[in-house]
Order: C-alpha cells, then structure tokens, then sequence
C-alpha cells in the first residue's frame, strides 16, 4: 500500500489570498490564523498579474513582504505555480496558448485554465514562470512546499481541440504505432473506410457525423491525459531543482476523472484534494433525490471518504488542499452544512491519515466570481458561522498526537483508464464505472470495514480481499498480480471485456480472466434506470441493476437471473459477478465475500461511519438520531473517548484506542 509508513500528524492550513486584501490586514490574519492553530497558509495559485504586471517585469516586492510576515509568526507556505490563470497581457501576445472546446472555437480569456496543455508557448511559458518562482523562493524558510498550477481539468480542460492538440497527438500516435498500417488495423479503420494513409492524416476525434471510431476516441483520452502528466512533470523538474527537499504537491478534484490521477502522483510527493461534499452531492447524478434530500446540509457519507482513500493510494503523502466551510457558490443550490459538519469533515480527513487540512478560504471576497463562497471570515472580517466549531481543533490534535497508518484489510482497484474506455463506448446511457467503484465502496463501509483504493500497479499483497469494479482492460502484468493474489477476489461484470484498443478480445470477455474463473460471456444487456431484474439466491430474492451479461459456464452459479443463467459465479478465492448488483444484492455479496476473506464485519446503523486509523478507531455520525457507541464497539465510558463521548449525537465525532 503507498501509505507512507512514517507516523501521521495533521497539519493545520488555510487558503488565503493577500493579492485581494489591503496589507494592514495581513498581521491581523496572520496572528489570528496563529490563535486557532493554523500553521500553514497556500498562496499565490491565481496571482500571475500581480507577480508579472507586464511582460519580464516581476514584481517580488508583495510576495517577499507575505513571506518576511511569515517568517515573523512561523507560518509555513504552500507556494504555488500560478499557472492556471495566465494573464491578458500574455494571451494577446500569445493566442495559441488557449485551448480550443469540442466544436474547435477557442475558449477566452476572462475567467480561469484557459490554456492547452499542448500548447509548446504555453509551456515555454509555463516553466518560465515556475524557474522564476522556484529560483526567488526555492530556498527560502518558510517553504514548507509547492503546488503545481491549480485543479488541473477543472471547468473541461483537459481535451482540446486546438490545432497544437492535433498536431501533438499525431506525434504521440506515431510514437505508439510506429507504422499508419499498424495504427489502422489496431483502431479497425476498415470499418467505414476511415482508413488512413499517413499519421498526417489523423484528425481530432471531434466534430464527426456521428460517433467516431471509439478506439481513436480512447487514444485521444490516454493522449490528453499524457500531456497533462508531462505539462506537470516539466514544473516539478524546475521545482525540485531549485528546492530538492521541498516536497511538490497537486490539488485534485472530486468526482473528476478526466486523466489519470495515478500517473501524476508519480511524479509527485504529495496529492491532496479539494472536498467540498454539500456541492458535489448536489453536482453528482449518481447519488438519489432521497439521498440528495438526507444529506443536504452533510453531505454523502461515503463522498469525502471515498476520495481521501483514493488520492491516498496515489502519491507517498496525501492531504486536503481545500476543506468546504460553508456554502459554496457553483452548485445547482448551495446548502449551508449543518453546525458541527465542516468539523466533522475535518476529523473524517484526519481518520483518512490526511497529513494536511486546509480550509478554503480564509475571508470570504466581496467581489468577481466567488463572492458568495463563505470561507472562515466574512467579507467585513467577523468571523463566519463556522468559526468557533473550528476553534479546539489544534488542540485536540495536538492531544491525540502522531499516528502509524495501517494497511487495510480490503482494497478496491481502481482504475482511470476503465472510465475512459466506458464513457467511450458504454452500452447502456447511465453505466458509469466511478459511480459503480463508489457504490462498492459505501457498501463495504456499511460493513463497517476500512478500506484503501488502489491503482492498477500497486501491490496487492496484504490484502485478503481485493474488488474490481468493471475494468475492461486487464494488462498482462495486472493478469499475473490478480492471479498470484492469494486473497479473496471479486470481478464485476464487463472486467476484462475489452483490448488495450478497445476491441472485443479474440477469446469473448472476460479475456485472460477466463484463466482465473472458467467461464465466457456470450450477451449483455443494459438496463435503464427504472428498471430492476430479478436475482435468485435459493429461496432468496435479490436485484440486479444497469447491466446483466450472459454467462456460459461450468461452474455452478451462487446467484442466478430468473431465466436459470448465472449472476454470481465462484471457483475457488475468485469470484465473478455477471450484474450490477442492486443495494440488496451487494451487501449481500459483500457479506459473502468479506466473510470467505476472514475479515470482521458489523452492520453500522444508517448515517454512521467508522474508519480505523492506526490503533485509533474514529466514528462519525451524519444522520440524525444519538448513537450509543457502545454498539459499533466503542468503550462504556466516556473518560476512555479520545474526542467524543460514548453518546454519538448528529453531526459529532468519537475516537477511541482499539482495544
Ligand atoms: C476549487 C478551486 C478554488 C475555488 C473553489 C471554490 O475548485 O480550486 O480556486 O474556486 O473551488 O469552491
């Protein structure tokens, strides 16, 4: 597991932006931040114009005074690249650094990530910005660490259509075929006479009469995502040169899976986040109006958890960049969280082994965009409503002090590839393979298990039992890891159903994985939203949901579809599921499975959360009714609750030693 194995101790941070702020301000934020136990401040992600007022001409004179004030009240910095906003001036001069929208118009200037990673000025811009910053501050005191540019793919920037895009990926698909001819027969460019003669040939996959060639379409995804990857690397290399101990972090996203998160953790120290679970559960299509209504001043149970456990497993150290503090200003309604939820999601980070909690923002700014997201302060610098549930955090941190991460008993494989390939070619309009990874995960952790959600290069050994949600394609190495892995395993259906190029493979799906389990799937059908098909385990009835294949097989199926076919096949520690599972169905199949594997399990009552944290166990309560913790294994008396006490009402946190 890539769960660094130094002891954890959470830092305290907050997003602050002394380019909005008049500097008589600044000692009075610094030395209040100080009293609630801040000790770390990110800065300068969106401040190009004031760094460079005007081409070559930089202006240090405010960012060396931020960083003296910071060296006056031992505050650390995150510094970052602030290559997510270029300015006017540089756009004019440089047009080709936008990126173009799928019907190929270029997106403008006038708001924020309006560049193409494929732009080679851009780069050339990119890291000539990010030597300056790294040369001026590389060495400097209070760095404690960098941040590479800001949420790389927010607003749908990872594709582009420009005509640098075009060009590069021609590149890239000559480098991975080698010849047009290999290149034609991997996509099956017969099919429709789309047959090229040249890599000049290739065009961008856009704006085709109908759909273009899925294979073509997955190439293009993987090529996005590699310029991504590389445009990020190109900072850390300067970064790192400059300031070789200095560990460079990124902010991902939640809810995001356009590149591959996996990949860029490589090249970085640390991945954090931005958690804001009340706007993404209004965002998501995959949670229910029921859910929706529940949680709207909590957020989803399972959405924050969820992704801390997936950035953990995808760089050495893992953090929140952005904590939600209150209302945001970009869903579809923005809900203010209920008192004791941005403290609770605090802890819930904590629980996760996050090495940093930062809030976003400090003050909440009167003007553009985001006037109406609330941070820690109000416009007129009283403190927000959120503020005194903040107050004894540090302390009580500090109380509880370093904890010694474990590895988790159970592991999900996750893998940005497989929504790719889904989204490309789905089969059935609501199949979303992220949405089908999360539902995994909420179900086990109903089960009450801790779990870490792993890339498909990990290392797999440790854990007794391993899910993997849809993957189509399964890489002969990850066949090998899956078949040396001697702890329980369960495929879901569509797992090894396709080739590295999006074609169906010689020996019908599951592909290699008939080598694990014997058996071949000979029909799928898709299923829509409203519909639910019976599944049968004896005298038991179950649903299936979105999907259902058709197995043929030897093996003598645990679960079967009312026509006789199979759902649920076992041969020996591998399992393999031929449907979605319905909520009843999963937990019951998780049951079974987590059971087989020797892992313990309790039911937890609805809304409530445990994680275990070294030998820390942590409870969180998002419903609304009081829980005894006794119930889910907390001691009797409230003197041996680290935080909390044994009566868990709504919206609190416990903590306690495993005994
Ligand atoms: C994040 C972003 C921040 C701010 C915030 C508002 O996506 O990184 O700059 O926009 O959302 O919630």
């Amino acid at each position: 597991m890539p769960v660094t194995q130094k002891p954890v101790s959470m830092a305290l941070g907050v997003c602050y932006y002394p380019e909005h702020w008049p500097e008589t301000m600044w000692t009075t934020d610094f030395a209040r931040m100080r009293e609630m136990g801040i000790s770390r401040i990110r800065i300068g992600e969106f401040a190009w114009s004031r760094i460079e007022p005007e081409p070559g001409r930089y202006d240090w004179s405010w960012l060396d005074r931020i960083m003296e004030l910071a060296d006056a009240y031992a505050m650390q910095i995150v510094l970052c690249t602030p290559t997510a906003t270029p300015p006017k001036w540089l756009i004019d001069a440089v047009p080709d650094i936008l990126a173009h929208d799928r019907h190929g118009r270029p997106r403008c200037f006038g708001s924020r990530r309006h560049y193409c990673f494929s732009s080679e000025n851009y780069r050339a811009e990119s890291r000539r910005i990010t030597e300056a910053l790294a040369k001026r501050y590389g060495q400097h005191h209070e760095l404690v660490m960098w941040q590479t540019d800001n949420e790389y793919g927010c607003h749908d920037t990872v594709l582009s259509y420009s005509p640098m895009a075009a060009k590069a990926f021609r590149g890239w698909l000559a480098t991975r075929y080698g010849t047009v001819e290999a290149l034609n027969s991997a996509w099956g460019n017969v099919f429709w006479s789309m047959e090229y003669r040249s890599f000049d040939e290739v065009d961008l996959p856009n704006a085709t009469v109908t759909e273009p060639n899925p294979s073509h379409v997955l190439d293009f995804r993987r090529f996005s995502s590699d310029q991504l990857r590389s445009f990020n690397a190109e900072q850390c290399v300067i970064l790192r040169k400059y300031a070789p101990d200095i560990p460079v972090s990124h902010n991902f996203m939640g809810h995001f899976t356009d590149f591959d998160h996996h990949a860029v953790g490589d090249d970085l120290d640390m991945a954090t986040w931005d958690s804001y679970p009340l706007g993404f559960l209004q965002q998501n299509p995959g949670y229910s109006d029921d859910d929706k209504a529940r949680y709207r001043c909590r957020g989803h149970p399972d959405f924050a958890a969820f992704h801390h456990d997936l950035y953990r497993g995808c760089a050495p150290a893992w953090g929140i960049m952005e904590q939600q503090p209150g209302p945001v200003n970009w869903a579809q309604h923005n809900a203010m969280p209920d008192t004791g939820m941005v403290r609770l999601w605090s802890w819930e980070a904590f629980a996760h082994g996050a090495s940093l909690l930062s809030w976003f923002r400090w003050r909440q700014v009167p003007f553009a965009q985001e006037q109406m997201h609330a941070g820690l302060r109000l416009p007129d610098d009283r403190p927000a409503p959120v503020w005194t549930e903040l107050e004894t955090i540090a302390e009580d941190l500090a109380r509880i002090g370093p904890v010694q991460p474990t590895q988790a008993e159970v592991a999900i494989l996750f893998d940005y590839a497989a929504q790719w390939m889904i989204e490309t070619q789905p089969q059935g309009a609501d199949f979303d393979y992220a949405q089908q990874a999360f539902e995994l995960y909420a179900a086990l952790r109903r089960w009450g298990v801790s779990v870490d959600i792993v890339g498909p290069a990990a290392a797999l050994n440790g854990y007794k039992a391993l899910f993997v949600p849809s993957l189509p394609y399964m890489a002969d190495d990850l066949t090998d890891r899956l078949k040396a892995f001697d702890g329980v395993l369960c495929l879901l259906p569509r797992c090894g159903s396709k080739t590295e190029t999006l074609t169906i493979p010689a020996s019908l799906p599951p592909g290699p994985l008939a080598e694990l389990i014997p058996l071949r799937v000979e029909q799928v059908e898709s299923l829509a939203a409203s519909v639910a098909i019976p599944v049968h385990i004896g005298d038991s009835r179950f649903t299936a949901k979105c999907w259902r294949e058709q197995i043929v097989s030897d093996t003598e199926p645990l679960a079967g579809f009312g026509d006789g076919t199979g759902a649920w096949f076992a041969r020996g520690h591998v399992h393999y599921l031929a449907c979605w599972p319905g909520a009843d169905l999963m937990a019951t199949v998780m049951a079974t499975i987590l059971n087989a594997a020797g892992v313990a399990t309790q039911e937890l009552p609805g809304g409530v959360r445990l994680r275990r944290h070294g030998d820390l166990v942590c409870a969180f309560n998002y419903s609304d009714a009081t829980i005894d913790c006794t119930g889910i294994g907390g001691p009797a008396d409230d003197a041996d609750y680290l935080l909390g006490q044994r009566q868990l009402a709504a919206c609190r946190v416990a903590i306690w030693r495993r005994g």
